[in-house]
């Protein structure tokens, strides 16, 4: 589908990935972007075409009410997210909660009350942003990885049953990027929004943004004996220390 002339709906719209998604909407020729947030206050009037809808995801009636309401959405952006860094012993199981409660169970609420709004329109497109997490664990943000690859999994699923219906999914990987969820880390960071509106003009499954992400979805086969050494050398080794 192309995003010229589209209406779209970007969850978690007011700052971050979400912002940048509908910035990229607006300047490829989107008719509407609906920012969903969950306080209106927080989106900017500086764009016209932005209009912003009160939407916390979790709550499974909302997200239905919206769905109701905004029955001109051609593209749907699931991109509302948390991350609550945690290992896997230390994880407080109500965080862990609710990061699978956003990041996972969310989507599938906004997955099936936003399909039959999708097909009435000609069939539309879902992009969701399961992040390179989805592949590999990280000993400390691991719920949210946890989260996360359980994300991918449901959007792989998502996919086959909405082809039926003429409707894409695409699922966005990307390891890091400049926003508040990565604030605390020292590294090269990279901006999806692009990469992603790429691959659904293009009909393409996935957006694979970042070499990162590239390396290790093709690491995958053998990523026990790749991939997972140096993470465990990196979680024995405080930050800082010499490697
Ligand atoms: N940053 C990265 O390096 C990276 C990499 C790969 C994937 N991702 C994924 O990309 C997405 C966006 O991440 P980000 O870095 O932009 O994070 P961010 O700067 O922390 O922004 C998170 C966004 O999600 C919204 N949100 C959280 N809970 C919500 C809820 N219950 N209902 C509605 N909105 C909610 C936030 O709204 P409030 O302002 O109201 O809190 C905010 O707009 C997430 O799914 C994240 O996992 C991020």
């Amino acid at each position: 589908m192309q995003i010229q002339g589209t209406i779209a709906l970007v969850t978690g719209a007011d700052r971050g990935i979400g912002k940048a998604f509908a910035v990229a909407l607006l300047e490829r020729g989107a008719a509407k972007v609906y920012a969903g947030v969950r306080d209106v206050a927080t989106v900017s009037d500086v764009y016209p075409r932005l209009v912003p809808v009160q939407l916390d995801v979790t709550d499974t009636d909302r997200v239905a009410a919206v769905a109701r309401d905004l029955d001109d959405v051609q593209l749907v952006v699931n991109n509302a997210g948390i991350a609550r860094p945690a290992t896997p012993l230390s994880a407080e199981l109500n965080a862990a909660r609710a990061e699978l409660e956003v990041n996972c169970l969310s989507l599938i609420a906004t997955t099936q009350a936003f399909a039959p709004t999708l097909a009435a329109n000609g069939g539309g497109a879902f992009v969701n942003v399961p992040s390179v997490g989805s592949w590999i664990a990280s000993p400390t943000l691991s719920t949210y990885t946890a989260s996360k690859s359980a994300a991918w999994n449901y959007t792989n699923s998502a996919r086959v049953e909405l082809k039926h219906q003429g409707t894409h999914v695409v699922g966005v990987h990307v390891g890091f990027v400049d926003t508040n969820l990565t604030a605390a880390l020292d590294l090269d960071k990279i901006a999806p929004a692009a990469a992603a509106l790429d691959a659904v003009e293009a009909g393409e499954p996935e957006a694979i943004v970042d070499e990162l992400s590239r390396q290790v979805k093709a690491s995958l086969y053998d990523d026990q004996h790749t991939l997972y050494p140096q993470i465990e050398h990196d979680f024995a080794a405080p930050a800082g220390s010499p490697t």
